[in-house]
């Protein structure tokens, strides 16, 4: 890896840096429910401040559509930035407008400000190049070098992170950094046994990993909503659990893959089988190929592992070297679905070895359920961003810093 450091930008002092950071935090009610991506972003920004430069912050909050939409502001990300750094951050009410102008002009030495969410103005998602270069040279204005440290949007070929580094000097920062030496164990050396645990509810977008870790690992571990399409893959009736009908033919040849390779994937035995999807509703226990025969019949809905999986996935996790965590195992959020998540969590902290919570739902879940960051071996700041470092693909906004896979 020929990543570009911060060292190659020479003296900062008195220099206008602009930081692409990944500050995508949840919120509810404009109120920070997980604010893991904002202290993942100070190493950089402090290092910045304390060499005297000007630094300008960018990043996106959520989906907004190319136009402003108060519920996607990063206004109290800017405050709580401004907490957690202990000192004054300025705050534009535009991305690129005059009052970033004006922001940006008053920035003095070791100063930091914040700008509004990049995904405000349609040219940051843009598909068309023209239209994101032509942002980027907007960006670009505001600073001497760039920074790029957002690295849960690395896999993304947006213009704040692929087309503004090539309008500036240009240089991966330290959670970049940090963030690649970790996933780099887990692809060039695992030490085995090597043990990937996947779960969430964005069904199809993991299963598309799934083909592509089999190789490298020894055991697969399924949860969440995506379990139910394996067990239905199998023949066994789901009631009303999520389910991608399109993807059965897919999951029937992975479990022949895996066969075929010696890999382990392990499915539950029992899950948690609720009459409707709230944290008051009726639930029992039941196996896992009788979903249906529930007194909910065949409007049951599955919403988490059952305690006979979650101990059998706890006792494969403590005895693995190398654990990567994806995707909680239930819906965590309310209260009677989080056992199986807090589970695995709480395996993955007994981890003689590397263990690693990738994803910001992971991330939030292991927080909301209580654990410290530094019982785990790693935090990743990157959902998709790292699971498709793990899958190998290319990624847009690191290659563009120079790194090659
Ligand atoms: C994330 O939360 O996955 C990153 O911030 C990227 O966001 P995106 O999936 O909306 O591009
Ligand atoms: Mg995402």
């Amino acid at each position: 890896m020929s990543l570009r450091t911060l060292e190659s930008l020479g003296s900062l002092a008195g220099t206008r840096i602009v930081v692409r950071c990944d500050l995508n935090v949840p919120l509810q009610d404009g109120v920070i429910t997980d604010d893991g991506r904002v202290r993942a972003s100070l190493p950089t920004l402090k290092t910045l401040l304390d060499a005297g430069a000007r630094v300008v912050v960018v990043s996106h909050l959520g989906r907004p559509e190319g136009a402003p939409d108060a519920r996607y502001s990063l206004a109290p990300v800017a405050k709580r930035l401004s907490e957690l750094l202990g000192s004054d951050v300025s705050f534009a009410s535009d991305t690129v407008g005059a009052d970033a102008q004006k922001v940006v002009g008053a920035l003095g030495d070791g100063q930091v400000a914040v700008l509004e969410n990049l995904r405000f103005n349609p040219g940051e998602t843009s598909k068309d190049e023209a239209d994101r270069t032509a942002f980027a040279e907007k960006l670009a204005s505001f600073g001497d070098a760039f920074v790029s440290d957002g690295f849960g949007v690395v896999h993304r070929k947006q213009a704040s992170v692929y087309e503004l580094p090539k309008l500036l000097p240009s240089a991966a920062g330290l959670l970049i950094s940090t963030e690649l030496e970790v996933l780099d164990r887990l692809t060039e050396s695992p030490e085995r046994p090597y043990t990937v645990v996947l779960g969430g509810s964005k069904v199809s977008d993991k299963l598309g990993v799934i083909g592509h870790l089999l190789p490298r690992v020894n055991t697969l571990l399924i949860g969440g909503g995506m379990l139910f399409t394996f067990l239905a893959a199998q023949g066994h009736k789901v009631g009303s659990s999520l389910l991608e009908e399109d993807q059965l033919d897919t999951v029937r040849g992975y479990l022949a893959e895996a066969e075929k390779l010696g890999v382990d994937i392990v499915l539950p035995t029992d899950v948690v089988v609720a009459a409707a999807f709230s944290a008051d509703a009726e639930h029992v226990v039941q196996p896992a190929d009788a979903i249906e025969k529930t007194p909910f019949g065949a409007s049951g809905l599955g919403l988490d592992i059952g305690p006979d999986t979650s101990a059998r996935f706890a006792d494969i996790i403590r005895s693995s070297k190398t654990v990567f965590w994806n995707g909680p195992m239930g819906v965590f959020e309310l209260a009677p679905f989080a056992a199986g998540t807090q589970a695995v969590a709480q395996a993955l902290t007994d981890v003689d070895g590397l263990s690693v919570v990738g994803g910001g739902d992971s991330a939030a879940a292991v927080r909301a359920l209580g654990f410290d960051d530094d019982q785990f071996g790693h935090i990743s700041t990157g959902g998709g961003a790292s699971l498709e470092f793990l899958e190998g693909k290319r990624l847009p906004g690191l290659e563009i810093l120079g790194w090659q896979q």
